[in-house]
């Protein structure tokens, strides 16, 4: 294992996968209800989110990192994809092996690697690279985005997803809540019986109301209480955008889809060179309460300034490392006072409606009294049902000369 790509202070998500003997995302296609539903939400994903139709696909070469037992990649192969894999947890290849033959695609792999994407290295280019579900945890990961960048032939793609930032305050805060709660009732093992209760207890009614496909104890091992999940591993929009840039690429299409800029533009509008990466940025910054919420927007917010921003980042920092420990002691304070103002000063109800009910949790997550902790929580409307949005895709072409 390369030691670039373990986290700081914590394992890694292949010793951790590898420790658990854990597939963190299997998925039974050979049921063909399953296979049919997976293909559709795939298609949905490449074609009418990133916009890349998946037929013309077809003789392309795709190098996939972190490929896991192949389920997403067999859809590309059913197109005619030429796959390189390049995957470090050795308990998945006998499974993609598998599913490969049974769907009779077992040619359509044309090289696998056991290996981290530090590791890998070849001279060739390649028509799309994917990189999905991992890339945000790494230590290097601006390298690494680099490195993809670098792999793709000019004119060619690239689909990277990652843990964002803004986008997973709600979640960071839903921990921070349960860590508080575990610390007053004095729970030591945050994976045991107990701890499933006391977070039932919170957020099992809300999340039966989503259409989820896992379920609530799933959820929870995975998000609320894994080791794997921290501040460090989430990024943002424009560090990444930053690294497009850098190394010669622009951002394509994002799912969620949330940018507009390109709508009801006429085509011959053509924006100016090397200028697509900065429009996504700005408006990145005016849709940050839909980033918090998941909510869409009512129309465009102000644009949120790097105060703000930063602001944003230090509160889901100090919510995370209140998921990080089981201290009774009550938290520090928490300073976000332009964000505050940002928040107070939208034009919609729905903003200042966030900002009311996320300063009164906040000034609870000191309190001793775990019942007023689950009180306010009950109370907070906006916060409870909503999940922000933690998990983003974004899509970029490489640029030609
Ligand atoms: C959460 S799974 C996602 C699997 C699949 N790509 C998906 O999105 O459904 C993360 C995958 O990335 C792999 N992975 C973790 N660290 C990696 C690294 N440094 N280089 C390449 N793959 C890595 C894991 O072994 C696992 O298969």
């Amino acid at each position: 294992m390369d030691p670039k790509t373990t986290t700081p202070g914590s394992l890694t998500m292949v010793e951790y996968y590898k420790a658990q003997a854990f597939n963190p995302v299997l998925i039974p296609v050979e049921r063909q209800e399953v296979w049919k539903e997976h293909v559709a939400k795939r298609r949905h994903l490449y074609e009418r989110h990133l916009g890349l139709p998946l037929s013309l696909l077809g003789g392309r070469r795709v190098l996939e990192f972190g490929c896991n037992s192949g389920e997403n990649a067999l859809v590309l192969a059913t197109q005619g994809a030429r796959l390189t894999f390049v995957e470090p947890n050795p308990l998945v290849a006998p499974r993609l092996r598998e599913l490969f033959q049974s769907f009779g695609l077992e040619a359509s792999i044309e090289a696998f690697h056991e290996a981290g994407i530090a590791d890998f290295q070849t001279d060739e280019t390649f028509d799309l690279v994917i990189a999905e579900g991992f890339l945000s945890t790494l230590a290097d990961r601006e390298a690494m985005l680099a490195k993809i960048v670098g792999l793709v032939r000019p004119g060619g793609f690239g689909v990277v997803s990652f843990n964002d930032r803004p986008g997973g305050l709600l979640e960071m805060l839903k921990r921070a809540v349960l860590y508080r709660a575990y610390a007053l009732a004095s729970v030591t093992d945050v994976q045991s019986e107990e701890a499933l209760a006391i977070a039932r207890g919170f957020f099992e009614a809300d999340f039966l109301k989503l259409k989820a496909s896992r379920t609530f104890e799933t959820w929870w091992r995975d998000t609320l209480v894994a080791p794997v999940y921290l501040y460090e591993h989430l990024w943002s929009y424009p560090e990444m955008l930053a690294i497009l840039q850098a190394e010669g690429a622009t951002a394509f299409g994002t799912s969620p889809m949330w940018s507009t800029w390109e709508h009801f533009n006429w085509y011959k509008n053509t924006p100016e060179a090397g200028s697509v990466n900065g429009r996504f940025e700005e408006e990145w910054r005016r849709h940050l309460f839909y980033f918090l919420t998941g909510l869409p927007p009512a129309g465009k917010e102000a644009r949120a300034s790097d105060e703000v921003l930063d602001e944003v980042a230090g509160l889901v920092r100090a919510l995370a490392r209140i998921g990080d420990t089981l201290d009774p002691g009550a938290p520090a304070p928490f300073e976000a006072p332009r964000f505050f103002e940002y928040l107070m000063a939208s034009p919609q109800e729905a903003p200042r409606a966030f900002a009311r009910e996320l300063l009164a949790l906040l000034g609870t997550l000191g309190s001793p009294f775990s019942d007023e902790l689950l009180s306010t929580y009950r109370g907070s409307a906006l916060l409870r049902s909503q999940w922000g949005t933690a998990y983003h895709y974004l899509c970029f072409q490489k640029n030609q000369a």
